[in-house]
């Protein structure tokens, strides 16, 4: 008689759980550890209009389409700077040189307006937010759609105008702690 051997099938490499050092379902604290390490660029995000002058320092910035040109920005909806940005339809993301970390301390909460933008220079392009001199790159922009989700108010900012520093240079956001760049 011949043995029976019983195989179970292939399981579908899809719910392959690969081995994780310290794998954790998906709560706020894991999800905020897991973002510790998605290394970003560090932007100041600046407005002024009808609701005043207003900004903030953003890791959550990213690329949506080129045609038209878009980027998305997301606000946190009890942040300071968020009733300002709600009623400015003027937005630049500036993305700050490797020099320029005690800025984005400055804008990354507490600090009184005034004096957060007190720290840098500033001039205007054709959206009317302040563009810091001497950022890596700052996008002027339009927003021209908003969406919440959960705690975060996600900005849509058409680019009307970019413009590059010249010098390649960056500052990154990586295990809660500032890295400098150069190219
Ligand atoms: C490195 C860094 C990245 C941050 N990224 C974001 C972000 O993407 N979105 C956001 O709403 N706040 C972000 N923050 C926090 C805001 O900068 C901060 O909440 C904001 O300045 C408002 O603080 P306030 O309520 O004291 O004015 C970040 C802070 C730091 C230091």
């Amino acid at each position: 008689m011949e043995d029976t051997v019983t195989l179970s099938p292939p399981r579908p490499s899809h719910t392959h759980t690969p081995p994780a050092t310290d794998r954790q379902p998906a709560s706020r604290e894991a999800f905020r550890d897991g973002m510790a390490h998605l290394a970003a660029a560090v932007n100041i995000i600046t407005t002024d209009g009808p609701g005043g002058r207003a900004g903030f320092t953003a890791t959550a910035v990213c690329s949506v389409t080129d045609s038209p040109p878009t980027l998305l920005v997301c606000l946190n909806a009890t942040s300071s700077a968020a009733e300002i940005f709600g009623r400015n339809s003027a937005l630049c993301v500036n993305t700050i040189a490797a020099s320029q970390t005690e800025i984005a301390m400055a804008f990354g909460g507490k600090t009184p307006m005034p004096e957060r933008f007190a720290g840098a220079q500033w001039h205007r392009d054709v959206s009317g937010a302040p563009v810091l001199t001497g950022a890596s790159v700052a996008f002027d922009c339009r927003i021209t759609d908003r969406k919440e989700i959960g705690t975060h108010i996600v900005l849509f900012c058409e680019v009307l105008a970019v413009a590059q520093a010249g010098t390649a240079s960056a500052s990154v956001y990586f295990a809660r702690k500032f890295h400098h760049l150069e190219a």
